[in-house]
């Protein structure tokens, strides 16, 4: 098959949100983010799309950076997603030079794949937003045109800062999880088009793989079979719902397809055990707890109103070697986000 397409390097991940002010307040009380930079896109900053507008927030942490997004009109290029997800992971943003660009546009002829909207913000920057959704189980794709100084270039509204320490360790974004109807196509389809190399597939089950979940404070049978790789930045987990009950199910059952979960914290059990507390007073509870004996604990948060729609996994290992005792080589280690 044909080279990937060219999209660039993985910059960041886009939240669809409806209170703008509301999320960049609660992703700084997460992870401790202390600036925001504001932009409002609408009218004149969108030259040729009139009936369109919406509110980006760019904020970093000290590793990985988040882009809100809060739809201003019906026609916004972010009014769809929310309209059937609500808030939540929209889609993964790159950026690629003007030649890859053009690239880019032969490819998507060559396998008749449209923008959804293509956007010229400032008359400056183009924003080439991918009609990947039904190619990428829900995974939308925007490029952002490195060209005449670039996005970040681009006149800010105003500057949001704040003074938050993160309540859990930020070590980076190793990866976000995709629930997929089918983890054989997905596996296909994402190596063609993010020209990803082999995935490193696991089948995950109560009773075998996993010694045990909870979910929503109750012992559940579960199974899953995800899969786990990387290229040009980007890093993904996909999962298909087996058997059971748990997250992904739901997931499944609620909104079909999407990006699920938000990966950024592997820590000790003390240190985790530690911040529940604080978790709890801003509203955050442990939705599942899943074992692996003498591997690991691994966590999903309710974070979905703290942070606008986005379910966060952390990670708690046994012991140093837990990846050795999982039998997995650095190799796979680095397909998970390691
Ligand atoms: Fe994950």
């Amino acid at each position: 098959m044909a080279d990937g397409l060219a999209l660039g390097k993985f910059h960041h991940i886009s939240v669809v949100v409806s209170d703008i002010d509301a999320a960049m307040k609660g992703n700084s009380r997460y992870f401790g983010i202390r600036q925001w930079s504001v932009r409002n896109f609408e009218a004149d900053r969108l030259p040729g799309s009139p009936d369109s507008g919406f509110i980006s927030a760019v904020g970093s942490s000290d590793s990985f950076t988040l882009e809100l997004l809060q739809p201003l009109t019906p026609d916004s290029p972010h009014a769809a997603f929310r309209s059937w997800r609500g808030e939540g992971m929209s889609h993964a943003v790159s950026r690629c030079s003007p030649v890859e660009a053009q690239l880019l546009q032969r490819q998507l002829d060559q396998r008749g794949i449209g923008y959804s909207h293509q956007l010229n913000l400032d008359g400056k920057v183009r924003s080439l937003q991918i009609d990947s959704r039904p190619h990428l189980s829900g995974l939308g794709l925007e490029v952002q045109v490195d060209e005449a100084g670039g996005f970040d270039g681009l006149p800010v509204n105003r500057v949001v800062n704040y003074e938050f320490l993160p309540i859990l360790p930020v070590d980076k974004l190793y990866h976000v999880g995709i629930v997929v109807n089918d983890r054989q196509q997905a596996m296909e389809n994402f190596r063609e088009l993010l020209d990803f190399p082999e995935f490193l597939p696991m089948d995950l089950e109560v009773g075998t793989s996993l010694s045990s979940v909870i979910y929503k404070g109750e012992s559940v049978d579960h199974s899953a079979q995800v899969a786990f790789s990387r290229a040009n930045g980007f890093c993904f987990e996909i999962m298909q719902p087996g058997s059971g009950h748990g997250a992904y199910q739901e997931f499944q059952q609620q909104y079909g397809q999407g990006m699920q979960h938000f990966f950024p914290t592997i820590c000790d059990q003390s240190v985790f055990d530690a911040a529940i507390p604080q978790l709890q007073d801003v509203g955050v509870d442990v939705t599942l707890k899943g074992v692996i004996d003498g591997v690991m604990n691994y966590y999903y948060l309710s974070t979905e109103q703290l942070l606008g729609g986005v379910t966060i996994e952390v990670i708690c290992p046994h012991e140093d070697a837990w990846m050795e005792v999982m039998g997995m080589t650095p190799e796979q280690g680095y397909l998970i986000g390691l």
